[in-house]
């Protein structure tokens, strides 16, 4: 998913290909009335770095340049690549921080070694200010594409920044390696946007430290193939009042992430990110006759052929009146990689905007990005797409000063 980024960023800027899937790139926001005709651009309507002004930096625990990676992962065509090869292989990345433990099917040398914790997470910020100095970058955003971790609840350690900083010096077996990188992060001020279902810092300490530093955050696990039509579909049935009994989905991967989620521990991360979701937009408690029995089930299989080609299937079982059932079959033949690289652009440019816009800690409107939204402490995840989207729109009206727009004028509808 990284190298897929970063190869369509240069070609977008070189305008060798489209930055389709992008909000930030291609998207517009109506502002004022609908009889005022004023629709700009995103980009245009926002001071979003642009394109020509990234530089891009990041640590692998194998030692292959973006190109080589890229060939590798076999998602890019030759002629993608061929333009854009030198660049990318002159993209190496930096020595990971990487505790085998957490993900136990990667074998990489490509890594940092050091006595603790806390010298790993002054390993990153060294490489972080660097990184910066060498590419002359005033400022920078971290965005998680690494592997998913196996999964970890949070513990005495992650309930304060003294009880973590404790935990690091000590390296506690519960302080994962996203983690470090998460925290070096935000004690440099960067801010950060967890793309994977990994803890990372959606716990009290790593709140606290977010808005001690005055640094935005944003997670966790990108929300592209199979729970995006999810977030579609559900609302919908909703808004229907169509019952469901039963939601089965199923995955065939064949990518390194699908070899990583192959081991229990590893999958039981992504499954809770993934199982979430039906529960908070159905709201079976107030709808118990609809919604109080459904058989949520999430499967994925590692398949090798398939490499980055997954296939997402679902069954789902829905009732109607009187209760007669009924069924929908989807069966999205996606690519992974293809549909998370826009996702990794537009995060980056928002959690950058955000930070310049004085926003700290949690960023719920970037909600529209993730599987599993983190939210201040005490609140639920929004998880339909549609109110994502407009509370990402209105945020972005209200930074600028626009009037915020609810569709509840004459075209109500709820
Ligand atoms: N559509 C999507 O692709 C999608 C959607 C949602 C979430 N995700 C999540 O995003 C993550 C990346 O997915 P991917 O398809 O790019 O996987 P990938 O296996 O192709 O890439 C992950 C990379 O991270 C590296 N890595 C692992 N641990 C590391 C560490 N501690 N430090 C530095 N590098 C490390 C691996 O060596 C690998 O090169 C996974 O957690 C995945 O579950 C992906």
């Amino acid at each position: 998913m990284a190298t897929t980024f970063v190869a369509g960023c240069l070609l977008a800027r070189r305008g060798l290909a489209q930055p389709v899937g992008s909000l930030t790139q291609l998207g517009t926001i109506r502002l004022g009335k609908r009889t005022d005709d004023r629709v700009p651009m995103i980009k245009d309507f926002v001071p979003l770095a642009s394109l020509d002004s990234l530089e891009f930096a990041g640590w692998d625990l194998f030692p292959e340049n973006a190109y080589d990676a890229a060939v590798h992962a076999a998602v890019l065509e030759d002629r993608h690549l061929r333009p854009i090869q030198e660049e990318l292989s002159a993209l190496k990345p930096m020595q990971a921080v990487f505790y085998p433990e957490y993900v136990k099917r990667l074998h990489g040398t490509h890594v940092k070694s050091a006595p603790t914790k806390a010298d790993m997470v002054e390993a990153v910020r060294e490489d972080i200010r660097r990184v910066m100095r060498e590419k002359g970058c005033s400022r920078a955003v971290a965005v998680w594409c690494g592997s998913t971790e196996i999964y970890v609840e949070p513990s005495d350690v992650h309930q304060s920044v003294e009880s973590f900083e404790k935990g690091l010096r000590e390296n506690h077996p519960a302080i994962t390696s996203s983690m470090i990188y998460a925290w070096a992060c935000l004690k440099e001020g960067v801010p950060y946007a967890n793309g994977a279902p990994n803890l990372t810092f959606d716990f009290p300490a790593g709140h606290e430290l977010a808005r001690e530093r005055g640094v935005a955050i944003a997670g966790k696990d990108f929300k592209t193939g199979q729970t995006l039509m999810k977030t579609l579909l559900a609302p919908g049935f909703k808004a229907r009042m169509l019952g469901l009994n039963g939601w089965f989905s199923t995955n065939i991967l064949g990518n390194r992430d699908g070899e990583v989620l192959d081991d229990p521990e590893n999958f039981k991360s992504k499954e809770v990110s993934k199982l979430g979701v039906l529960e908070h937009i159905l709201q079976p408690e107030v709808y118990p006759d609809l919604y109080g029995k459904v058989y949520h089930k999430v499967r994925i299989n590692y398949y090798p052929p398939r490499g980055d080609e997954k296939e997402g299937w679902d069954n789902i079982d829905i009732f109607g009146w009187l209760g007669y059932p009924m069924q929908i079959k989807v069966d999205f033949l996606c690519r992974d990689s293809i549909l998370a690289a826009p996702l990794v652009l537009d995060l980056a440019l928002l959690l950058d905007l955000a930070q310049r816009a004085g926003l700290r800690g949690v960023q719920e409107w970037l909600s529209f990005y993730f599987k599993s939204p983190m939210t201040a402490p005490g609140l639920y995840p929004e998880h339909d797409l549609f109110i994502q989207l407009m509370k990402l729109k209105n945020t972005l009206r209200w930074m600028q000063g626009e009037d915020l727009i609810t569709h509840l004028g004459r075209e109500y509808y709820d």
